[in-house]
């Protein structure tokens, strides 16, 4: 992996047989990464956002479970297949929605029931993380340059474009789904300006977006999640790009609250919508969004912001952190095998049954 496959940002960093992850919790404040040594605090780190974002939890988790086989097996050599269940299970109740996460590690399972019973996994499974970790890296790069193909074809309006919640290094191996698109569109002078959503309650959009689009001197204005509707009838936005947590059968999207409110803004408005994902965040197995399990979160991250409470005490709160965008508002979605123009569950099905669509 080179430092340009992320433009200089790396969320999951495996160094000398620990995971290190960046804490995006305080950035952008602070650029500090916490080691970790067991599967059980990869689980809490996944839980505590320390690391968030489908693809990124995706390949956490993977190498929770290298973690938790060194452990299983140092305990018992010739049990450890035995024991490591328990871990994944640890690693799989962290967080609900992003399919990624369930994806990762059942490619790791896979990977353990080829293994002998009594010889050391470790490398072998550390060799399939690192593989989930370069594939989603790969993936970034070729919807990259689908989803900027798109916008070039597609450019009669405008030169700007919105997005939400923070879909970039930080949330996956390399570019970003949404924001990879983005970086490639605007590297080819495609787009020139970004509007980024502050994404509450969280700010990845703020703390996260606006921080990697401004390392990279790419325009970036920040607004409110209220002021949507309004830029898209004043500014001259020619696409939503958004990534996706978990998208279902018939092409309905999962993502980060506030992205089912834009779709029905960018329908009014005429403005296009792009969803970017890999295919590792296509879930055949839920027939549509309303299956998808959505994650609520405490109180506590609406009713305060960075420790001060803004809301009366004992408000009561309701804190759904994802929402699930229909299929019929989505333009396209873009993945690394392909991209599904107008998506419903036969066009999904083609994407998913062929090697390569382009
Ligand atoms: O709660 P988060 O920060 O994990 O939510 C992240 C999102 O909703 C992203 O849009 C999604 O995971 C796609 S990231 C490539």
């Amino acid at each position: 992996m080179s430092a340009s496959d992320q433009n200089g940002v790396e969320a999951i960093i495996w160094r000398e047989d620990r995971l290190e992850l960046l804490d995006q919790r305080i950035l952008p404040e602070q650029e500090n990464y916490l080691i970790y040594e067991t599967a059980e605090d990869v689980a809490q780190a996944i839980r505590d956002m320390v690391v968030r974002g489908a693809p990124a939890i995706g390949i956490t988790a993977a190498y929770g479970v290298v973690l938790a086989a060194r452990h299983c097996f140092a305990r018992d050599s010739f049990m450890w297949k035995e024991s490591i269940g328990k871990y994944i299970k640890i690693l799989a109740d962290s967080r609900p929605t992003a399919v990624n996460l369930f994806w990762a590690l059942e490619q790791m399972e896979k990977r353990i029931a080829l293994q002998a019973d009594d010889l050391n996994p470790e490398k072998k499974l550390l060799e399939e993380a690192v593989r989930i970790h370069e594939s989603d890296i790969a993936a970034n790069k070729t919807m990259g340059e689908f989803g900027a193909d798109i916008i070039a074809a597609s450019q009669d309006s405008g030169r700007s474009v919105m997005t939400h919640c923070n879909t970039g290094a930080l949330a996956t191996g390399g570019l970003g789904t949404a924001l990879g698109v983005i970086r490639t569109a605007f590297d080819k002078g495609i787009i020139d300006h970004v509007f980024a959503d502050e994404t509450r309650p969280w700010f990845q959009g703020a703390r996260l977006t606006a921080w990697e689009l401004m390392r990279e001197n790419i325009p970036v204005s920040l607004n409110v999640e209220g002021a949507a509707a309004h830029i898209m009838k004043t500014q001259d936005i020619s696409w939503v790009i958004v990534g996706a947590d978990r998208i279902t059968a018939n092409g309905d999207v999962a993502n980060k609250i506030g992205t089912y409110n834009l779709a029905v803004l960018a329908l009014h408005h005429g403005v296009r919508f792009m969803v970017v994902a890999p295919v590792s965040t296509i879930d055949m197995s839920l027939e549509t969004g309303e299956d998808i399990p959505i994650e609520e979160r405490g109180a506590d991250e609406v009713v305060a912001v960075k420790g001060q409470q803004i809301a009366p005490d004992g408000v009561e709160v309701f804190n759904p952190v994802f929402d699930v965008t229909p299929a019929d508002l989505i333009d396209v979605i873009v993945t690394e095998k392909g991209v599904v123009e107008r998506p419903d569950r036969d066009k999904m099905e083609l994407l998913m049954s062929n090697d390569h669509l382009h």
